[in-house]
């Protein structure tokens, strides 16, 4: 691991967004999920006072924005007096649902703690694929009757469909599906490789010739569905040859707090060895967000080695992602591998170049358990 030096964070900017991961907990087994193997248990799950009074400090902080995430958040039964405390601290609240759990009475009570909008995830066009996808039987079923439900209520409903090697030839169907249930939004998310997706991503690669129509699909529906949908295309970085400015840059707008506390710059943070990532049940978000050593690690440019170090690019991809790095590379401080100018390039061409070549392994659904520990 390289030396890396904190930069001066005499005055960092504010965050403006909260990822709060409000459990581990599950009903799908996606295999692209982007949460640790090592999934948080949850009797170590912060408490109802304890997330009501993090949302308090967020909003104290600055935080204007918080996605409500998981795993499953509707799995925790608190979860109309943790929108509650977002609503009281000022902060917009999205839901970030499978939809299983959502029913009429359950969504009620949410608008009136003062819920604002939900995204859902939906695996694939096709109710068969979607559930095998997400490893659970009638999951489309049950996504289909929550987007009445929530178009019904009369909230903003996006729709986000990670996109890998199982689905991207359905990418037409998913935004007609869009369509179908009313969304004003969807999210075409390629797979970030972190967590179970990296676990999964021999599975998950797509062939560049997928992406190729994909992107072209999502280019002429944007045009026709402009002024009703807003159609999000997310970058495949490991094909593109440009590193992502992940999270709008480490310790800079975002931070996510895991079920049991602890508080990262971004959800695959804590894959980085010698994190020392703090707890808010230790430290207060606005100590943690100043002066944590977590946080300063790769906050700025001042870090920055070898190509990004002098790069024109630097101020507006960051380097790319930090957690990326160190899955490819075992050092988070190099340069990100998805960037053609990184001595490590050829790593990701040599994956992206081979996947259409190679059959793809089963997947690895994702559950306690399901990893060895050796992993
Ligand atoms: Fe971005 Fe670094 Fe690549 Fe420059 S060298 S484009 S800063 S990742
Ligand atoms: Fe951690 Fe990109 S996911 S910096």
């Amino acid at each position: 691991m390289a030396q890396v030096t904190t930069p001066d964070t005499a005055d960092p900017a504010r965050p403006w967004a909260l990822l709060a991961e409000l459990t581990h907990a599950c009903p799908l087994h996606c295999p692209y999920c982007s949460n640790p193997l090592e999934l948080a248990r949850r009797s170590g799950e912060l408490s109802t006072g304890e997330w009501t009074d993090l949302m308090r400090q967020a909003g104290a902080l600055g935080v204007v924005h918080t996605h409500l995430s998981g795993g499953e958040p509707l799995l925790r039964p608190d979860l109309e007096q943790i929108v509650a405390a977002a609503e009281a601290a000022g902060i917009y609240t999205q839901l970030v649902t499978s939809g299983t759990g959502l029913d009429e009475a359950r969504l009620s009570a949410l608008c009136d703690a003062g819920l604002r909008s939900v995204q859902l995830s939906v695996q694939h066009a096709d109710p068969r694929a979607n559930d095998r996808i997400a490893g659970r039987p009638s999951s489309f079923a049950v996504k289909e009757r929550a987007a009445a439900l929530v178009r019904r209520a009369g909230l903003p409903l996006g729709l986000n469909v990670v996109l890998h090697r199982d689905n991207l030839d359905a990418v037409d169907d998913l935004i007609e599906l869009g369509v179908t249930w009313g969304v004003d939004r969807i999210e075409l998310a390629n797979t970030q490789f972190y967590g179970w997706g990296l676990l999964n991503r021999a599975a998950l690669l797509p062939a560049r010739d997928q992406l190729v129509r994909a992107r072209e699909t999502v280019e002429r529906r944007r045009e026709r569905l402009a002024g009703l949908i807003d159609l999000v295309w997310v970058v495949p970085d490991y094909f593109d040859g440009v590193a992502k400015p992940c999270m709008g840059g480490w310790g800079a707008v975002s931070l996510t707090v895991a079920p049991d506390g602890t508080v990262l710059p971004c959800p695959a943070a804590a894959s980085v060895p010698d994190l020392d990532a703090p707890n808010v049940r230790d430290r207060s978000l606005a100590w943690i967000w100043d002066h944590s050593a977590a946080f300063n690690r790769f906050r700025g440019t001042g870090w920055m080695t070898g190509p990004c170090g002098g790069c024109p690019r630097r101020e507006e991809d960051f380097g790319g992602c930090r957690c990326q790095a160190y899955a490819l590379t075992g050092d988070a401080a190099r340069t990100d591998p998805a960037c053609g100018l990184s001595p490590d390039h050829h790593i990701i061409r040599t994956l992206a170049d081979h996947s259409s070549s190679q059959v793809p392994p089963p997947y690895v659904y994702r559950r306690p358990g399901a990893v060895p520990e050796a992993h």
